[in-house]
């Protein structure tokens, strides 16, 4: 995910913004930039990869005296990362740094380019700084042309902007994504997106709230609400350590992404919602000319995301589709036809096997898409399409926002489907786009669930092994939660159909067997019910993740419930990921870094 910095004071702006931006490296970026004003003029430079290129370029520059900067390090999300895409962006005589999506950057793009302004970047940010100085042109003062700007933006955004106009001040504006503003004994500002950027140069800062927006200058920090009225700044103190500044106070990198969900999503939701339509602005409209079947193919919890989407290609898409793992499918001559559209899915989009059967569907003359976190990775290069899930870096092996994100897309692309292919009426799509909307919500973790999970998950550090167990699309989750637990607990795990356990697995039941019976009412409640009663009689440990009291369960974790299995699907995802977190963390396992495991598998 993006890295904000700003600096304004005597010290040179170069150093400290190349310094708080190497503080937000551990977020992720794939390009980087600063923008500095001294004596009324700016310099500006801005590389594509890792800040060395960006220190390289800047390395005959500095500042001697007085200046305001500003700096930025981008994870692609609108447009590719590219030098003209990367931040900060110009106007005729400002600059522009932006965390966040505009929503509505499009209608306000056409609007400023029939006033005649000229965009160079595929960016959603570009629309600020034009914005901005459209409101100058009019004979605006720059406090209220930012004021107003800001309030014509819609999403989620942390902003900075200097501009000549006033070269003593750094405007600032927040909504949805985190911004502080620090200051020091010598009346410098800073500007951080997260604490580390800001620890060891500020003395207290002022962690700003959503809607907020205002302005800096040396000696003044001026701070208002959505309805104008000045807000008397709270300062706090920074954290000490950089490290547990980055972990944002979480244990774990794992479970700060855990708690991340909610914001990735709507941030993956962001711009691709109508009232009644799906909207995918990044792909081609005509994708799904004369396609009549859907082939998805991924490995690990991509996989599983694949193979959870697919119930709802089938259900919502009425189109066939089937689900291959990577490493299998290169191999096994499968029957490609060009009717087909081949969709891979993966977080890093470097996969060595995914990324081969990408390349084989492309030579069988298929058209493909790929489902990515990683913009200008090998897989978004090579397909025919991309879609991005927008989770930000995931620092934690075992992959839980990636997937979260990854889910959210393929629902909302098993209704693009369905409203291409007209298998849903406007209705019924406008009835699925408001359960989406609720799912920033549904991931939201409660205290008391998080306490309850950790408590129990004491009684589960032994056994032979755990069986996870659901039908439709809670088996895929079933497979997604055992994966979680073997990866970070060592703790043997199998995901299973509910009703295959007669099939064989249940001669293993006995007390040492732990079965986590995912049982939505949502969702064939009683069919499970009676595969749960089964392994119960033959004394198997149950722990029941329900929303309905069932009496043989050993232990129950009692889920809020919704009028939707999709939104009980993530509520039992996020349960699972705390649960397997817990019993990891135990177990004294390095939760962030299991053994044996790594990130991005670019092997065979
Ligand atoms: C599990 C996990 C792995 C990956 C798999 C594919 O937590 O992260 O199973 O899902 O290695 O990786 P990507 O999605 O990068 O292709």
């Amino acid at each position: 995910m993006c890295g904000i910095v700003g600096y304004l004071g005597n010290h040179s702006s170069k150093s400290i913004l190349l310094d708080g931006l190497s503080e937000l490296e551990y977020r992720g970026y794939d390009s980087a930039g600063i923008a500095v004003l001294h004596d009324g003029e700016f310099s500006y430079f801005k590389a594509v990869g890792k800040l060395e290129n960006l220190i390289r370029k800047t390395a005959e520059f500095d500042t001697n005296g007085f200046s305001v900067g500003i700096g930025h390090t981008r994870w692609a999300t609108h447009g590719k990362p590219t030098e003209i895409n990367a931040h900060p962006h110009l106007g005729n005589s400002s600059y522009v740094v932006h965390n966040g999506i505009i929503e509505n950057y499009q209608s306000l793009k056409k609007q400023l380019t029939a006033k005649g302004k000229n965009f160079l970047s595929q960016t959603d940010t570009e629309v600020i700084v034009h914005l901005f100085e459209s409101h100058l042109e009019e004979g605006v003062a720059p406090v209220e042309a930012f004021r107003q700007t800001i309030h014509e933006i819609e999403g989620a955004y942390a902003v900075l902007l200097v501009t000549k106009s006033k070269p003593d001040t750094i405007f600032f504006a927040k909504n949805g994504s985190p911004m502080i503003v620090g200051t020091n004994e010598s009346d410098e500002k800073f500007f951080g997106s997260s604490d580390a950027a800001l620890i060891g140069n500020c003395s207290q800062v002022i962690y700003l709230e959503d809607s907020q927006l205002g302005y800096v200058t040396p000696t003044k920090i001026y701070i208002e609400n959505e309805s104008g009225e000045s807000i008397a700044p709270t300062f706090a103190h920074l954290p000490e350590s950089k490290l547990s500044a980055q972990k944002e106070g979480f244990r774990f990198f794992m479970e700060k992404e855990i708690y991340e969900q909610s914001t990735v999503i709507s941030d993956t939701l962001l711009g691709r919602l109508g009232s009644d339509t799906i909207i995918f602005d990044e792909i081609e409209p005509n994708l799904l000319e004369g396609i009549r079947e859907i082939k998805l193919c991924a490995c690990g919890t991509s996989y599983h995301a694949a193979l959870a989407s697919s119930y709802l290609f089938e259900r919502l898409g009425k189109i066939r589709t089937s689900v291959e793992i990577a490493s299998e499918l290169r191999y096994k001559e499968p029957l490609l036809t060009p009717d087909t559209l081949f969709i891979v899915i993966s977080q890093s989009g470097e996969t060595a096997d995914t990324l081969e059967t990408l390349k084989m569907a492309k030579r069988a003359g298929l058209r493909t898409l790929v489902i990515c976190n990683v913009d200008n990775s090998s897989m978004v290069r090579e397909a025919d399409g991309a879609i991005l899930t927008r989770a930000g870096i995931e620092k934690g092996v075992a992959s839980t926002k990636a997937f979260a994100t990854q889910m959210t897309v393929l629902w909302m692309f098993a209704l693009y489907v369905a409203q291409t292919n007209k298998t849903m009426t406007p209705d019924t799509i406008r009835e699925q786009i408001a359960l989406l909307r609720e799912v920033p919500s549904v991931v939201k973790v409660p205290q008391d669930l998080h306490e309850r999970l950790r408590r129990l998950s004491k009684r589960y550090l032994h056994g032979h092994g755990f069986f996870f167990i659901g039908r439709d699309i809670f088996f895929p989750l079933a497979l997604e939660g055992a994966l979680k637990l073997k990866e970070i607990s060592y703790l043997h795990a199998e995901g299973y159909p509910s009703g295959e356990m007669k099939h064989g697995p249940i001669a293993l039941a006995d007390p040492e067997l732990f079965t986590i019976a995912l049982m939505p009412s949502n969702m064939l409640y009683e069919k499970t019910k009676s595969n749960v009663e089964e392994l119960s009689a033959r004394d198997a440990t149950i722990c029941a993740i329900s929303d309905t009291p069932f009496e043989n369960a050993d232990d129950l974790i009692q889920m809020v419930g919704h009028t939707h299995y999709m939104l009980d699907f993530f509520e039992i995802m996020v349960i699972l990921q705390l649960l397997s977190m817990e019993i990891a963390i135990r177990l004294g396992n390095d939760v962030d870094m299991p053994r044996n495991l790594a990130k991005s598998v670019t092997v065979e």
